[in-house]
């Protein structure tokens, strides 16, 4: 691959994608193309806007002529496509914005693959697609069960991308990874929000009993499984990309504040997200027969991750004191508390 379009690059886990390939490899050229929601974000990008090798587009998934005349330009040779609405919590409120980013969006991607002939599209898709899991672990050819319209989109997308492969023969991979965190990620995902509630000592929303069980995987640790499956994956194949990090939101809560030095008097319960999975959890020999492992112990990068959002406030205030907030405010008015401080 030489000209890698990378859409949603100016989310969390896109940009720490693109600053693993630019640093990775020296004579690839990405091009960030992104519809800058909410969630999009160029200062995510700011200390490569400058790289020759990079370039931006602003611009939407679902917009089939302007896919085709940047693929065209910028003669791309292969998609990793990030570009999705994320948020549970958001798809409950709004699910059709879902429906139309991550199903259709997804299908233009892959009639662009299919009509330029494109050697490869990386499919970057959940664990939330298998369900909630009460017992042992989800396989690549397990049923797919999704309880939330955001899962529900994801899983449409993933159907879209094996129909274009068994129909059309358009070489795409499907990757579908457990909860990542680390830098850049948008605060109203727990590990960023509950971070950054703690260091201005506001109250940890906990939903339910704070059973609910995750499995968390360091996002750098995503990015070098996506490149495994870039340039070695199958074609028309699966692959789980897991951690086997499993913990209770309440175990990642009182860990959090654990490294941070801050009381469990924070954590406040609040009513449960509805239809709230109880647990994920993959099998992830198939990834792991090729060669990839987690390299960042679990603790490490959580008390990295820490450190960046202490260290940069900049980042994260603005957002929380704009958009975001206001958003909450009009969408969800404010959760039901149910004990805590
Ligand atoms: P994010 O919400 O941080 O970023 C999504 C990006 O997509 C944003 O930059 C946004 O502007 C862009 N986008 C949204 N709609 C678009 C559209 N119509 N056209 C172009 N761009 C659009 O998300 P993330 O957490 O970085 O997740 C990236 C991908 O990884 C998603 O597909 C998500 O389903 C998947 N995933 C995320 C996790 C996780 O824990 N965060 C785990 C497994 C899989
Ligand atoms: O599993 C992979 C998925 O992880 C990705 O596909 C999604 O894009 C990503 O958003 C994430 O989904 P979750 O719903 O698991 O992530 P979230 O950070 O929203 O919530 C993690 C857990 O914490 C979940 O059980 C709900 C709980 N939670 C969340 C928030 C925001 C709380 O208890 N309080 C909160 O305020």
């Amino acid at each position: 691959m030489e000209n890698l379009l990378i859409t949603g690059g100016a989310g969390f886990i896109g940009s720490n994608f693109v600053h693993h390939i630019l640093d990775r490899y020296p004579d690839y050229k990405v091009i960030v193309y992104d519809k800058l929601t909410y969630a999009g974000n160029l200062d995510n990008l700011q200390d490569v806007a400058d790289d020759r090798r990079y370039s931006f587009v602003r611009g939407d998934i679902c917009d089939m002529g302007l896919v085709e005349e940047v693929v065209q330009e910028h003669k791309v040779d292969g998609i990793v496509n990030f570009a999705a609405e994320t948020h549970v919590d958001r798809s409950i409120v709004e699910p059709g914005s879902f429906i139309q980013t991550d199903v259709y969006g997804t299908h233009v991607l892959l009639e662009a693959v299919r009509k330029f002939s494109l050697r490869r599209m990386v499919h970057i898709s959940t664990d939330e697609v298998y369900g909630s899991v009460v017992e042992g672990s989800s396989v690549e050819s397990d049923n797919l069960r999704p309880n939330s319209p955001y899962s529900a989109s994801k899983a449409g997308a993933d159907l879209m991308c094996r129909a274009y492969h068994v129909t059309y023969g358009v070489p795409v991979v499907i990757t579908r990874a457990s909860n990542n965190f680390g830098a850049y990620q948008y605060p109203e995902k727990v590990v960023p929000l509950f971070i950054t509630n703690a260091l201005d000592d506001k109250p940890l929303p906990l939903y339910g009993d704070g059973l609910n069980v995750r499995d968390w995987l360091y996002v750098l640790d995503h990015c070098e499984a996506i490149d495994l499956m870039l340039h070695e994956g199958q074609d028309g194949e699966i692959y789980n990309v897991g951690s086997n990090n499993e913990l209770t939101n309440l175990e990642l809560t009182d860990t959090i504040l654990e490294l941070m030095g801050k009381p469990q008097s924070l954590i406040q319960f609040v009513e449960d997200r509805p239809g709230h999975d109880r647990r994920y959890s993959l099998d992830s020999a198939k990834i792991r027969h090729l060669g990839w492992r987690p390299k960042h112990a679990f603790e490490n990068a959580l008390e990295g991750t820490v450190r960046w959002y202490t260290e940069n406030r900049w980042w994260w205030e603005k957002i929380k004191s704009g958009a975001y907030d206001s958003y909450y405010e009009r969408q969800y008015g404010t959760r039901q508390v149910l004990t805590g401080s």
